[in-house]
């Protein structure tokens, strides 16, 4: 049985002040029925994990680099996540790909560093819009999967975002048979690679635009093991909503 896992990206939002959602959260889900993490920016790491000790939450990056340390001004290590008290971290998310350039080889990297670092990997896949309506999807999914995944992979340092980028603070979603087809294709190239006991065991989040209000219906879809959450996990209100229905799926 694969644990459920609710993750929220606080991506570049959050001051001390909105560590008070951990709180809150916390006090909603003092023993949940499924993993929660949350990644918040880079500068609340260290009191972000502080907030969630002794508690059920764990916290994750949203980024390291491929090196261990060196001359990269403004980047961060895996090394240095983790000694900030990360567990995860997210990589290859679709506005990294697009805004600082990376590319499934430089994912990859990162998540070998990341893995190496103990640290569990959540590497992002998703099409543009463009791709999906050329019916590309499952040739570009097929693409990224090869080209970010390193070969060290376990069930337990590996986690897989499927987050199509048309669907990522848009409020639109993809239709629960697109989300499945797209889910069982990962799951099947992932057996396909690393065997059924590795590549059955991989969590598979779906991520874009999930609020308490679909949930439901995309925890229902067959190997979608958990999501991947922007705006609706900034408030502990809403994303207890998303963590509601994770348990109950
Ligand atoms: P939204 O939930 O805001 O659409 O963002 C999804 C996402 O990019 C999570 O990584």
């Amino acid at each position: 049985m694969r644990r459920k896992l609710a993750a929220g990206n606080w991506k570049m939002n959050g001051i001390g002040a909105d560590l008070a959602e951990f709180e809150a959260l916390a006090r909603a889900h003092p023993r949940p029925d499924c993993e929660i993490l949350i990644c918040p920016p880079a500068s609340l790491l260290h009191r972000a994990a502080e907030a969630a000790s002794d508690t059920p939450i764990a916290v994750g990056g949203q980024d390291c680099h491929s090196e261990a340390k060196g001359a990269h001004t403004g980047d961060i290590s895996a090394a240095m996540l983790r000694d900030a008290g990360a567990s995860h971290v997210i990589l290859g998310h679709s506005e990294r790909r697009a805004d600082h350039d990376e590319r499934s080889e430089d994912v990859r990297a990162k998540a070998r560093a990341a893995i190496s670092e103990g640290l569990t990997a959540i590497i992002c896949l998703g099409e543009s819009l463009a791709e999906r309506e050329a019916a590309n999807t499952l040739d570009i999914i097929a693409g990224q999967m090869s080209s970010s995944i390193p070969d060290m992979v376990t069930g337990e340092n590996l986690v897989i975002a499927y987050e199509p980028v048309w669907a990522i603070g848009t409020g639109k979603v993809p239709t629960l048979e697109q989300i499945g087809e797209v889910h069982d294709s990962i799951r099947a190239m992932l057996e396909a690679r690393f065997g059924q006991d590795i590549g059955g065991a991989v969590r598979l989040l779906y991520g874009g635009s999930v609020k308490p209000s679909n949930a439901d219906e995309i925890f229902a879809v067959s190997n979608v093991d958990g999501a991947l959450v922007g705006g609706a996990s900034l408030k502990a209100a809403d994303f207890s909503g998303i963590i509601c229905a994770l348990e109950n799926s």
